[in-house]
């Protein structure tokens, strides 16, 4: 009888505790939404990437994370389940041309064409209409603007990342220049970024800061 009394009362003790350990975990995690309203965004050129898109989106998945991807409209045809679970997972997904070209270098119609092309190989595959475009090298111009009803998203922070491939580097980079509004150019081709990336991630959140798609940060 006694034996069965102690036995209750530690039960009961060990889920009190329990009780306890969850709800300070609760309050962790609430901790982590943005209480000062700062919000920044990481986005990803370049890709998909078989291997690194996949282990960044695991990244992001975990961690509750929403980035911008500016895909190559040639890298998608190989990479559809990749395209198709970015945009399921609410990442935004805007064109980076079909085949990666200095936009200013070519005729108008042909630029455009390249940031179309783009555009129609994603809205097969993931059935969105696409509404950003980011211009490799940010090579743009007024022209551009007035003959393509897309947005262009430049970056406020640009980590070299495809340099120097050094995670390290890129992570106390970002964190030294961060501010509300940054938008962070990374690219989904290499170990280094993903791993950087998820670290910015971890670190940043911790500072108050919200991460979101590039649309969230662009009032127009
Ligand atoms: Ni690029």
């Amino acid at each position: 009888m006694w034996k069965q009394k102690g036995l209750v009362i530690c039960l009961v003790g060990i889920l009190f505790v329990a009780g306890l350990w969850r709800n300070q975990r609760a309050w962790e995690a609430d901790a982590l939404v943005s209480p000062e309203g700062k919000k920044i965004a990481l986005t990803f050129d370049d890709g998909p990437h078989s291997k690194y898109t996949e282990e960044l989106l695991d990244g992001l998945k975990e961690r509750g994370v929403k980035v911008s991807f500016f895909v190559l409209g040639s890298r998608v045809v190989s990479n559809r389940e990749l395209v198709q679970r970015m945009a399921e997972e609410g990442h935004l997904i805007g064109s980076h041309t079909y085949s990666h070209v200095e936009l200013t270098q070519y005729e108008l119609t042909e630029a455009v064409c390249e940031i179309e092309q783009a555009c129609e190989v994603l809205k097969e595959v993931t059935g969105q209409e696409i509404e950003y475009v980011r211009p490799p090298y940010g090579s743009w111009s007024e022209a551009l603007t007035d003959a393509t009803s897309l947005t262009m998203v430049k970056w406020t922070i640009d980590t070299l990342d495809w340099k120097y491939k050094d995670a390290d580097r890129i992570v106390s980079q970002v964190l030294k220049e961060a501010q509300d509004g940054s938008i962070i150019l990374m690219h989904d081709r290499y170990a280094s970024s993903v791993d950087a990336a998820l670290r910015i991630v971890d670190a940043l959140q911790k500072e108050g800061y919200e991460f979101v798609t590039v649309d969230e940060l662009y009032v127009d």
